[in-house]
C-alpha cells in the first residue's frame, strides 16, 4: 500500500515515477562520535496540543487562545482540518487564537485525515457540538494497524448511531447520553475522543480502564477551564459530569515528554552531559529508571532534567506499556541506545505491533539486533555511519540519534517525518555540539512528496497576523 507522510498511506501522487530526478527529498547529514554537551530546551506537547486544538470545536461562546503551539508538521496538519471545518485561526507568533463560532462542515477532507490519523480526533467534538461527523478511516500505519474500534465504541454507547461504509464513518446523535465505558485497551485517542464527546453530553459518563497519559490530564485541565466537569484524568477511572456549552479559554499545553527524553538519550549515547530545559520529570519516570539503570546520572530540578553520561554503560531490558509504563514512543531510540552497550539487552514492544521497522535501518550502520515477534534482543556493538531512511516520527529520532553516536558520516533520509514532531530539531542539536546539517538533495527522492502538504513555516520563518 502507498506511505503517507506519517508512515501510513502515500497520498494520491500525480503519477510521476519514484526517483525522479527534479524533485528535492530533505535529508540530515550527520558527522557522528562528538560527546553533546550544553542546554537543549523543549517544546509543548505535540500529542497534547492535537487533542486540545480538536478540543476548540466544542466552544460555541468566545475564542480559544494557545500559547506556545510548536511549528510542526501534525500541528499545521490539524489545523488545516479545522479550518476547512469552518474554524478560524488567527496566529500571533506562537499564539493561535481559535474562533469556532461558525462550524460550516462535519466531514474533514478525506486527504487531510489521510495525512494524520490523529484527525480522528475531531469525531468526538463534531458528534457532541453538531450531532454528526463523516470520517474517511485512517487506515493502518507503517507502526501497526491502529484500528480506532474503542472511539466507535465508546460514541455507541453514549448513544450515537455508528455507520461504516466503502471506507467512511458516519456517527450521529441528536443528543448523547452519559453512560459506563470500559476500554478493551486504554487507548489513548479513544480516551480523549470519548472524554471530548462526554463534556457536552446529558448526565454523567465514567470511562473505566481509561488511558492516563499526562496529555489526557493535560486535554482535561484544558476542557476544565472551559467549563467541563471532569474528575479522575490521569486514573483509570474518569468521571465526566455533561455540561451545556463550554466557552473560550487561553491555555498554555505541557512540555513534550517525549522530546525530552528524545534528548536525555543523544546526551547519554554520545557520552556527553547536558540540561534538558522545560522536561517534566514526573512525566518521565520509567526512562529515567533505565537510564540511571544504565549507570546515567540523572538529577531534577524545578526547571529541567540534568544528565551526565557514563563511560561504561551497562545493559539493560526494557518493555514498553500505557502509561505510567515505559512508553511506547521512546522504544525506538532506546533500541538504538542499547545497540552500542556491551552486553545483551531485551526490548518488548507490547503497544503496537511492528514497531521495529528502525531495526532493518540500525543494522546498515552495524547494529546486532534479532526481531522475535513483539521482542528485539540486541547484542552492543559500535556503530558506524550509513545511509538510512526513517519509516515513521520515532523511527526517525532514533537513527538521527544513532548518526550522532556513530563513526563516520551518517544520511536520514525522509526527514520529513521528524518534522512532524520535532520543532527546529538540526538547530536545537547544534546548540549542543552536534555536527548536523540539513539537505535538499534533488536526487535522492525516492517518492515524489505528497502533493497537498498544509502550510508549514520553514525552519526561521515567522508570521505576522494570520487569516
Ligand atoms: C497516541 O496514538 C499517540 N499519538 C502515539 O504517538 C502513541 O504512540 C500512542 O498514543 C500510544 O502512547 C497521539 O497522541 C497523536 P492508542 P493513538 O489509541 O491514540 C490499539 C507519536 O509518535 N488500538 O493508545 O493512536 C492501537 O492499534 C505517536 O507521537 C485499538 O486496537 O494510540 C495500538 O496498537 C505514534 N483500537 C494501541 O491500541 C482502538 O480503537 C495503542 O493505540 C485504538 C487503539
Amino acid at each position: 500500500p502507498p506511505t503517507r507522510l506519517d508512515g501510513c498511506r502515500r497520498p494520491r501522487t500525480n503519477g510521476r515515477r519514484p526517483g525522479r530526478r527534479g524533485t528535492t527529498l530533505a535529508l540530515y547529514r550527520i558527522e557522528g562520535g562528538f560527546p553533546l554537551t550544553g542546554t537543549i530546551r523543549v517544546g509543548t506537547a505535540k500529542n497534547a496540543v492535537l487533542p486540545i486544538l480538536a478540543a476548540a470545536l466544542l466552544v460555541e461562546q468566545g475564542t480559544t487562545e494557545l500559547e506556545e503551539i510548536p511549528n510542526l508538521r501534525d500541528v499545521a496538519t490539524m489545523e488545516a482540518v479545522l479550518e476547512s471545518l469552518g474554524i478560524r485561526i488567527e496566529r500571533r507568533g506562537t499564539t493561535h487564537r481559535l474562533d469556532a463560532r461558525a462550524i460550516h462542515s462535519t466531514e474533514p477532507p478525506a486527504e487531510l485525515v489521510g495525512l494524520m490519523r490523529a484527525s480522528v480526533l475531531v469525531m468526538g467534538p463534531l458528534l457532541a457540538r453538531m450531532g454528526e461527523v463523516r470520517v474517511a478511516l485512517p487506515g493502518g500505519c507503517n507502526i501497526g494497524s491502529r484500528p480506532i474500534d474503542q472511539h466507535l465504541k465508546g460514541f455507541q454507547a453514549l448513544g450515537a448511531e455508528v455507520q461504516l461504509e466503502q471506507g467512511i464513518v458516519t456517527a450521529r446523535a441528536s443528543r448523547l447520553l452519559g453512560t459506563t465505558i470500559y476500554f478493551d485497551f486504554p487507548s489513548v485517542g479513544a480516551t480523549e475522543n470519548v472524554l471530548m464527546a462526554a463534556t457536552l453530553a446529558h448526565g454523567e459518563t465514567v470511562i473505566e480502564n481509561a488511558a492516563q497519559e499526562p496529555e489526557i490530564v493535560d486535554l482535561a485541565n484544558f476542557l476544565n477551564a472551559m467549563g467541563a466537569r471532569i474528575r479522575g484524568a490521569g486514573t483509570g477511572t474518569i468521571r465526566v459530569e455533561g455540561v451545556s456549552r463550554l466557552s473560550g479559554t487561553s491555555y498554555l499545553p505541557i512540555p513534550d515528554r517525549i522530546e525530552a527524553g528524545t534528548y536525555l538519550v543523544a546526551f547519554a549515547f554520545t557520552g556527553g552531559e547536558g540540561y534538558v530545559e522545560g522536561a517534566i520529570a514526573e512525566h518521565l519516570v520509567p526512562v529515567i529508571a533505565k537510564l540511571r539503570e544504565m549507570g546515567h546520572y540523572l538529577e531534577e530540578d524545578e526547571d529541567g532534567i540534568r544528565i551526565v553520561a557514563t563511560r561504561d554503560p551497562k545493559p539493560v531490558d526494557v518493555k514498553t506499556q500505557p502509561y505510567p509504563g515505559f512508553p511506547t514512543d521512546m522504544q525506538p531510540q532506546f533500541l538504538a541506545l542499547l545497540a552500542t552497550v556491551p552486553g545483551t539487552s531485551v526490548v518488548t514492544e507490547t503497544v503496537f505491533e511492528n514497531r521495529f521497522l528502525h531495526a532493518a535501518e540500525l543494522a546498515k550502520m552495524g547494529a546486532r539486533i534479532r526481531i522475535e515477534g513483539r521482542t528485539a534482543v540486541v547484542e552492543g556493538t559500535s556503530l558506524v555511519g550509513a545511509r538510512v531512511r526513517a519509516t515513521d516520527l520515532r523511527a526517525a529520532a532514533a537513527l538521527v540519534l544513532a548518526g550522532l553516536a556513530a563513526r563516520g558520516t551518517t544520511e536520514v533520509l525522509e526527514i520529513v517525518h521528524i518534522e512532524r514532531g520535532y520543532e527546529r530539531l538540526e538547530e536545537k542539536l547544534k546548540g549542543i555540539g552536534a555536527k548536523i546539517e540539513r539537505v535538499e538533495d534533488k536526487d535522492l527522492a525516492p517518492e515524489p512528496p505528497p502533493l497537498f502538504l498544509p502550510r508549514f513555516l520553514a525552519p526561521g520563518e515567522t508570521v505576522g497576523r494570520g487569516t
